[in-house]
């Protein structure tokens, strides 16, 4: 059975580079080959947990130039409503700068363009998409005011609300209150809250109300932690050549089976089978695995 998932994010072309290893501050080096493919934590999410199997619409803002075209034509060819993505007059499409190295790990810089244009009124404006859908899926490349009326919305149709809080920025109770699963990383978790250490931000969070908190931490697996339990879902090992998009495989796909009926826990590792697959792939949205290879993997893999 498909579930409903409407991703409020954004959508950006990567530029990208391989490297031997990342530059320091002042120093050039030379690259590998340049390459260029479709991301943006929003746009990612939503291709992941179409190719699972979901029923997706994304609501966003692109530019009126050729990386716009090309990002609402790979979305379409996933299968994704884009009715609700707009063409924005004043600013031109995200792009993301992206560095990979030999290990596969990655630096990235945005410039957000035409996602900042992304206003609350986009969104009411969408509101019929809201009670169309099981889950809202969304992340911190737009405005604030987008996300807090996407969570309103949500909340007010009785979604379930799924945030990625990258990146990452310090959030109020009255947000936070409304999540349903919070999905930062290790790095994230502390800067939702502004803590130092890892369990005081865990007990901060759910003091202001995080119903359910699942942090990402790479090749180490997923805790899923409620105010009564925790669970340690360790990842599957896989020889990663680039981990541009890991967290939004895990995102779209925790979201697709969430949406699809799964438990919390098989929908971890879901997600992780996903995010396992898309490290052995270039590039964002090319790396993200379809429905059948993520069976696939997981009857291999029994963990
Ligand atoms: O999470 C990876 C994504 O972050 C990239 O695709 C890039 O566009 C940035 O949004």
């Amino acid at each position: 059975m498909s579930g409903k998932v409407l991703v409020v994010g954004s959508l950006n072309m990567d530029l990208v580079v391989k490297t031997a290893r990342h530059p320091k501050i002042g120093e050039t080096i030379l690259g590998g080959r340049f390459a260029t493919f479709p991301g943006g934590k929003g746009a990612n999410q939503a291709v992941a947990a179409a190719r699972l199997g979901a029923t997706v619409k994304m609501i966003g803002r692109v530019g009126k130039d050729a990386f716009g075209d090309e990002l609402l034509n790979n979305a379409k060819k996933d299968g994704i409503d884009t009715s609700q993505v707009k063409f924005d007059d004043q600013e031109a499409t995200g792009i993301a700068l992206i560095t990979v190295d030999e290990e596969g790990r990655n630096t990235i810089v945005v410039a957000s363009g035409a996602n900042f244009g992304l206003t609350s009124q986009d969104v009411h404006e969408a509101s019929d998409s809201f009670n169309a859908a099981d889950v809202l899926v969304t992340q911190l490349e737009n405005p604030m005011e987008s996300i807090e009326a996407s969570i309103n919305l949500a909340a007010k149709n009785g979604m379930r609300v799924v945030l990625n809080p990258a990146p990452a920025q310090q959030l109020d109770g009255n947000l936070l209150s409304k999540i349903d699963f919070l999905i930062p990383n290790e790095h994230e978790v502390l800067q939702v809250v502004g803590a130092t250490d890892l369990e005081s931000a865990i007990d901060q969070l759910f003091e202001l109300g995080v119903k359910n908190l699942i942090i990402t931490m790479g090749e180490k697996g997923v805790m899923a932690i409620t105010s009564t339990n925790r669970l340690h879902v360790p990842a599957y090992h896989v020889k990663a050549i680039d981990t541009v998009a890991a967290g939004d495989a895990f995102v779209g796909a925790f979201s697709a089976g969430l949406a699809e009926g799964m438990s919390t826990e098989t929908a971890i590792r879901f997600g992780n089978a996903a995010a396992a697959i898309s490290v052995t792939r270039p590039g964002a949205q090319p790396s993200l695995p379809t429905r059948r290879e993520v069976d696939l993997f997981i009857a291999k893999n029994q963990n």
